[in-house]
């Protein structure tokens, strides 16, 4: 049940906000990019499907993405036994069964963490660059700074999965629709672009210029 449900919302909410990002004008040399990624395989008769972990642009887009909009952007575990939590040089003791909280968004937006333990130059976490991880993937995955599918013995076991299906829907939607565009709703707030797991929000694109589907 578990396994069903988590895989759901959590695909839809990546895929959601991953074409959002790509469509919008704002990021549309990136679009570009990625398109030249699918055509340049494309061009060498490449699988296109079996090649998608060979897209770096796509690759690093989609983790941005999931920086900063993890789809489950809380976590709710529960501690097993007691342990101690050391926190800025203090310690708390915490008991079996206390509940907690972790805000992934919260983590993903820490100016002052990232910049300890990522220590490298980039843009601020408040903007959308897929630069960070085309060029710094290795020391953010190792940083403890990024983790849109958690960490440790009950991390998300469905992570290569679903990268991959976000990934599959991405391609095979841009390879049929190069052109489609992104109609901006208006006013755009945070309300109408931000999808997490509860977010109602939606968009329209329009795919009025198809040309060969490819093979
Ligand atoms: C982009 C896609 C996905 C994201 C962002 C995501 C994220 C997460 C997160 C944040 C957790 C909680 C981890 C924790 O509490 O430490 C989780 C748990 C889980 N996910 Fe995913 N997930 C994704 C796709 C999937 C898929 C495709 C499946 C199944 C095929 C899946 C199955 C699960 C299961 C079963 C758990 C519970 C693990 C446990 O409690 O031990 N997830 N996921």
């Amino acid at each position: 049940m578990t396994a069903t449900i988590a895989g759901l919302d959590t695909i839809k909410s990546a895929v959601m906000e991953a074409l959002f990002h790509i469509l919008n004008p704002q990021n549309a040399s990136w679009k570009q990019r990625i398109l030249d990624e699918i055509k340049d395989v494309k061009e060498r008769n490449g699988d296109l499907f079996a090649e998608l972990p060979q897209m770096p642009v796509l690759s690093a887009f989609l983790l941005e993405t999931l920086r900063y909009e993890p789809p489950g952007s809380l976590f709710n575990n529960r501690a097993v036994k007691d342990f101690d939590l050391s926190v800025h040089g203090k310690k708390y003791r915490i008991k079996a069964g206390t509940r907690i909280v972790t805000s992934i968004h919260g983590l993903h937006q820490n100016e002052e963490n990232w910049r300890k333990r990522v220590g490298v130059e980039m843009a601020p976490l408040t903007e959308f660059d897929p630069n960070r991880f085309l060029k710094n993937a290795d020391a953010i995955n190792n940083s403890g700074c990024f983790m849109p599918f958690g960490k440790g013995p009950r991390r998300c076991p469905g992570q290569g999965a679903g990268l991959m299906m976000t990934k599959v829907f991405l391609v095979a939607f841009l390879n049929h629709n190069p052109n489609c565009r992104l109609v901006l709703p208006e006013n755009l707030g945070k309300d109408a672009a931000w999808f997490n797991l509860y977010s109602r929000a939606g968009y329209e694109i329009v795919c009025d210029d198809k040309p060969e589907v490819a093979s």
